[in-house]
């Protein structure tokens, strides 16, 4: 992106973009805004749109958006309010960015679902739209809740007070009546979704959640921007979002190469080393082109949500993995040597012994499920309490291949449908010590106060307390 293109919103927590644009729901701009602030952060920041009474764009560098007879009917009202107004704000950040129109999407992730990370002031946005009647255009699947809906107790150390779960269940209920399909994952790619919507390579889709984005764009070859929670569910509602970014096929050629010498296959835990490498080095605005060998699916996975975690890319495109053409605009190599990734690792692993294990995040693959199944099996008495994420979908599969039944036997705690870091985990275990194989929860439990760490399944029979 230019700077001429980037901005920032500034936003009133009254009155709305236009008296037909969200009226009715107190903090909905700036639950809006500041969530495109969040999607929007690592962009330069050179204007500033403000949303004012009557539609006033105070913006520079706003370019004139094309829109189709279908979406000027949709704008006028003509598919109902909660579209309209969900439209608008889908052309107007558009516009602020200067794409040159908009783009139906076959499918939308919604991200930011959790209470514990939108709070009141979600449910409030949320909710309000559903009481405008809001349904959703394309099929919408959602991202993690605040705790396992299958059962309260599973996050460690942590009981939910009523008006939690009521106010959990309030945003839920929301997403149910417009249409969600209630998956709760991060990983909406090992919950069949690409499947069952015959997403393919080159399809356009709205998805939030970081992790998912990178994997979308980088792995399957479905493209999409990393949207914020808000924007996504406004394109769930409007069925298109703006063409621009990683929806657009130049915007996809990486310039710069990044180069693992030596060639090591790496675990997912260098994987995502190495992500978190790549991200600060990585400067520009295309995706960083990356030449390394990856243990797994699960490796490639937590190398992307490093590399989403660190900074704001939406892609990488994978040497023999991406399923399209890099093009030949690279202009400079960049190695990146194994020691370095060594070195970094080291020094966030474990010294002594931990009271956590965590594993799935993103949520869990059957292949790391079976891998932490056998570590344990062969690893004797482990006093620290082993805890993995997954969804429904995968834990549904690990049930019949009678995984489960070996992990809780193992005495690990199984999480569906969240996580530690989107439930108040953090809030209940200050200054417990968690290794996790991830560095994605490795850095926000880290930020949350909790002391992480970085481990291998394969070593945790090294961490265990015995
Ligand atoms: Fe997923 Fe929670 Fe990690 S939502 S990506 S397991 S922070």
């Amino acid at each position: 992106m230019t700077a001429a293109k980037a901005f920032s919103c500034i936003v009133k927590a009254k009155p709305p973009v236009s008296p037909s644009v969200i009226p009715d729901f107190k903090y909905a701009n700036v639950y809006l805004v500041l969530f495109a602030w969040y999607q929007l952060s690592g962009f330069t920041i050179v204007c500033v749109l403000r949303f004012l009474p009557g539609s006033v764009i105070v913006v520079c560098g706003v370019f004139a958006l094309y829109l189709s007879a279908e979406e000027e009917r949709i704008l006028r009202g003509f598919e109902g309010e909660a579209r309209a107004r969900a439209l608008e704000v889908i052309v107007r950040v558009g516009e602020a960015l200067g794409a040159s129109r908009l783009i139906e999407i076959k499918h939308a992730h919604i991200s930011g679902v959790s209470y514990e990370n939108i709070g009141d002031f979600g449910v409030e946005f949320i909710e309000g739209f559903r009481a405008l009647g809001a349904r959703f255009s394309v099929p919408t699947s959602v991202n993690p809740v605040s705790y396992d809906v299958d059962d309260l107790s599973s996050i460690p150390g942590v009981t939910f007070e009523r008006s939690y779960v009521e106010a959990q269940e309030a945003i839920v209920r929301a997403l149910r009546d417009m249409g969600a399909d209630l998956i709760f994952t991060c990983t909406p790619y090992y919950a069949g979704i690409p499947e069952v919507y015959g997403l393919k390579a080159g399809d356009h889709v709205a998805w939030g959640e970081s992790s998912a984005v990178a994997y979308a764009n980088s792995v399957l070859g479905i493209r999409t921007n990393r949207e914020g929670g808000p924007l996504a569910l406004m394109a769930a509602i409007a069925g298109r979002t703006y063409y621009y970014g990683m929806h657009v096929e130049g915007e996809r050629k990486p310039t710069i190469s990044y180069v693992l010498e030596p060639r090591v296959v790496l675990d997912e835990v260098e994987a995502g080393v190495l992500g978190e490498l790549v991200a600060r080095m990585h400067v520009g605005e295309r995706p960083p082109h990356v030449v390394a060998l990856f243990e797994g699916d699960s490796a490639l996975k937590e190398f992307l949500a490093a590399l989403g975690t660190v900074s704001d890319i939406a892609m990488a495109h994978i040497h023999n993995i991406t399923p399209e053409n890099p093009g030949d605009e690279i202009k400079e190599v960049v190695k990146i040597s194994y020691n370095m990734l060594e070195e970094e690792l080291r020094e966030k692993m474990p010294t002594d012994e931990v009271d956590i294990v965590y594993i799935g995040c993103p949520h869990s693959s059957l292949e790391e499920l079976m891998k932490l199944a056998k570590t344990l099996e062969g690893t004797g008495t482990i006093k620290a309490r082993i805890v993995v994420s997954t969804s429904r979908e995968v834990y549904l599969k690990a049930l019949k291949l009678g995984l489960v039944e070996r992990l809780r036997r193992a005495k690990a705690n199984i999480v569906r449908s969240s996580c530690l870091i989107v439930s108040p985990f953090a809030n209940h275990n200050r200054g417990v010590k968690v290794a996790t194989n991830s560095y994605k929860a490795y850095h926000y439990l880290s930020r949350k106060g909790v002391k992480a760490y970085l481990t291998r399944i394969s070593y945790i029979k090294h961490l265990a307390k015995t």
